[in-house]
């Protein structure tokens, strides 16, 4: 039991690394909340820093996501099911209590879970969500349709595996919550578009 809960307490500090908080303010000395779209995301990244704070920041996300996963098997406790500290991971990345609870929009650390749970639904939806972008232009649109098609999939190729089919459930939930704001700017036509894909 305490494995459980420590595992589950450190799943949580490890999604609360405020990712683009740290790399904006020890390189560019620039707190991206006060910029773009005010999200503590990888999508904000590169908006207000670039391309190479974007990509740090965003493998740094996917990675937090990743490691959780694969807490209980560093801990040797292979009674957790390795996405439960992945989605624990997950909360602590949009409530993070190292940047007063206000953080990210669930994409990258949802991402990083697939990656280290299943690798090939994670390099799938990789796929899915550039064909998306490169359609829509639209990263949040993007990034909820991938969440979706992860659904489907699981749906349609390995239904055996419930507990992926609630995870992905479940992800794609925080997501869509957490896109409130992008999905109203996409129906009133003011959500931004990317402009090199
Ligand atoms: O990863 C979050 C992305 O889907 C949207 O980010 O900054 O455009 O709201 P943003």
């Amino acid at each position: 039991m305490f494995t459980i809960i420590l595992i589950l307490i450190l799943a949580y500090l490890i999604g609360s690394i405020p990712s683009g908080l740290i790399i904006g303010k020890t390189f560019y000395n620039t707190d991206i909340r006060e910029h773009g779209s005010k999200n503590l995301g990888g999508t904000n990244t590169f908006r207000t820093l670039g391309i190479k704070a974007g990509l740090i920041v965003t493998s740094m996300d996917i990675l937090k996501g990743t490691l959780a996963t694969l807490l209980p098997v560093m801990f040797g406790a292979e009674n957790i099911h390795p996405l439960l500290p992945g989605v624990i991971a997950v909360i602590g990345h949009m409530y993070p209590v190292f940047a007063r609870f206000k953080g990210g929009k669930a994409v990258a650390t949802s991402g990083g879970i697939l990656l280290g749970f299943s690798p090939l639904l994670f390099g799938i939806i990789l796929i899915v969500f550039f064909l998306t972008l490169y359609l829509t232009k639209y990263v949040s649109l993007s990034s909820m349709i991938t969440s979706f098609i992860s659904i489907i999939y699981v749906l349609a190729f390995q239904i055996e595996q419930w507990g992926l089919l609630i995870v992905v459930t479940v992800l794609f939930i925080f997501i869509c919550y957490r896109h409130r704001a992008n999905i109203k700017r996409i129906m009133n036509k003011t959500e931004p578009k990317i402009k090199w894909l």
